[in-house]
Formats: structure tokens, sequence, C-alpha cells
């Protein structure tokens, strides 16, 4: 029978300090992208992609996303009684939207350690895991491209993407072959995965980004993984051997990615969304035209 990606894994525990002082009291997935917080975008990504069951692994100072996927009483209370449906509405919709679990990590080990914490409420199903800096913006949601390949294959599969130059030192990097198959030639079966090397010794220009669908087998590989640098839990770790065990596939997903976690990054996709909005994207272009650069 096959197996079906119903479960999406969000660890939003790091400490986010590449974004001080914004996140010493507020969590970086919080940050709205024009008026929408990162880690919606992410969820509502899943939930196009199939998944109607959200895990996200918080820490200390996440409490605002749980408060923001609850029902807010309060807030609704007003809308109601002021009359105002649209926002109403809205504001409904984000705590109607999905079923929401949460998992503390107690203290931020990895990625990997991360991960890990969600063994007992994904159990022994494949599922997804989408790191909500990483926001997507494509036609067809990048995690549902992806559910496409794992659907044909019943294997693992990495998001992938071309990364020139000397930046390729900052991923992951994939050693690939590629695979015959209708995907062409976004689809490569994994040789080997290396965490940050050197440019002159990373094995291919493809970039491992924060989308993957893992087996279950996942959960033995970490429990197995021995911490690397700083006594994290890096998830590469794991994932490599998993590798050992299983065929593990990576995929040049259609999309264009921000890196919202990173403060330039952030700027860039700022600019973008607000852009392409219907009710923004007019008088900010023209905003954005009178500025003398
Ligand atoms: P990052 O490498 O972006 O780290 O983590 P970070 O702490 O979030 O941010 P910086 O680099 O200090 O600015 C990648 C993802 O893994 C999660 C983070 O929340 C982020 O989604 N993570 C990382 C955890 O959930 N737990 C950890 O122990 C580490």
């Amino acid at each position: 029978m096959t197996k079906k990606v119903r479960k999406a894994v969000f660890p939003a525990a790091g400490l986010g300090t590449r974004f001080l002082p914004a996140t010493k009291a507020q969590p970086k997935e919080m940050l709205p992208l024009v008026d929408k917080p990162i880690i919606q975008y992410g969820v509502e990504e899943a939930m196009m992609s199939g998944c109607n069951q959200i895990i996200i692994i918080t820490g200390r100072g996440k409490q605002a996303i749980e408060d923001h996927f609850d029902v807010s009483y309060e807030l609704e209370k007003m809308l109601e009684e002021r009359k105002k449906t649209d926002l109403l509405n809205i504001v409904r919709s984000i705590s109607d939207m999905m079923y929401v679990s949460y998992v503390r990590q107690k203290e931020a080990l990895g990625l990997g350690h991360a991960v890990l914490m969600a063994r007992e409420l994904v159990n022994d199903e494949p599922f997804a895991v989408l790191l909500a800096d990483d926001v997507i913006d494509a036609q067809v949601p990048c995690l549902k491209q992806m559910v496409q390949v794992f659907e044909e294959t019943q294997c693992s599969v990495i998001a992938t993407q071309i990364v020139e130059g000397k930046m390729i030192s900052s991923y992951g990097v994939l050693d690939v072959k590629p695979v015959q198959s209708h995907f062409g030639d976004r689809l490569y079966e994994i040789q080997n995965m290396v965490e940050k090397p050197k440019p002159e010794e990373a094995p291919s220009n493809l970039a491992i980004i924060g989308r993957y669908i893992l087996t279950p087998a996942i959960f033995d590989c970490l429990a197995r993984t021995q911490t690397g640098a700083g006594g994290e839990l890096q998830l590469t770790d794991g994932m490599r051997s998993l590798l050992q065990k299983e065929k593990m596939y990576a995929y040049v997903y259609e999309g264009r990615r921000h890196d919202t976690g990173d403060k330039l990054g952030f700027l860039k996709a700022t600019v973008e969304f607000a852009l392409k909005r219907d009710d923004l994207g007019g008088p900010f272009r023209e905003y954005l035209k009178g500025l003398k650069l």
C-alpha cells in the first residue's frame, strides 16, 4: 500500500541570533512578511500540500506562535461587536486552519534534535519537515511538488537548489547521480551529503534547503547519531546514516526561495511580497520609484 504524507513538522525552537535584537523577546517565526507571520506561510504551504496535522517544535519564548494559531476570544468578540466582518474572518480562519500540536525542545540542541522531538507524534509514517525561515514563492507549493515525488518513489525526498560560487559553503551540499524519470533533470538519487564544505570540496552545486520529506526510519538514525560541534545534533548527520539504509532523492523544486532568517533576505522578501499584493503593490511601487537610489 502506498503511504501518504499527512504530518508536517516545523522546528521553531532555534534562538534566531541573526535577527537580534528583534528576536530577544519575540520568535523570529512571528516576524511579519507584510502582514502575515513567516511561519503562517509555511503552515499554509503544508496544508495546500495535503498535510492536515501540524507539529510545531517550540522552546523558551515561543508562546506567541501558540497564541497565533489559537482562538482569540477577546479579539473576536471585539471585532464582532464592531461589525468588522472581514477582519473577523481573517482572524478566525487562522485558528480554524488545522489541527496543530506542540512539542517543547527544552534546550536548542540542534535541528536534528528538534526533529527527534516529534517522534511520538509522527509515529511510524512518512512526514514533512519545513524550516519556516525558508519562504518559497511558487506556483505549485514546493512541498506539494515534493509530495508528488514521494508518492511515486516512497522514499525520502530533500528539496535542493543550485547555488553558484562560494555561497555553497553556507549549506549542506549533495553528491548525486541523475535519475531517468518524468521529472526531467529535477530529480537525482543522493549518494552522499556534506555539511558546509569548503567551495573547492563541494561535491556539487546542489544545496539542501529547508524542505524535507523523511521516512520514519530517520528517528532511529537520529537517536544513534553522535552530537557534533557545539553539542548539537545535526539533521544532515542523521540523514547520512539514513542513506546507508534507504534510497533518498533530491528534487530541484520550481520556485523562488527567500531566506527570511537573514536580515537582507527578509528585506528582499518583504519588498517582493508587498509588490505582489493587490491592495499595496501599486502605491508601494510608486513609492519605490520616487526614492533617490
Ligand atoms: P537556524 O540554523 O536558522 O538557527 O535553525 P536559528 O537559531 O533558528 O537562527 P540563527 O542562525 O541563530 O539566527 C534552522 C531551523 O532549525 C530550528 C530553528 O528554529 C530553525 O527553524 N532549530 C534549530 C530548532 O528547532 N532547534 C534547535 O536546537 C536548532
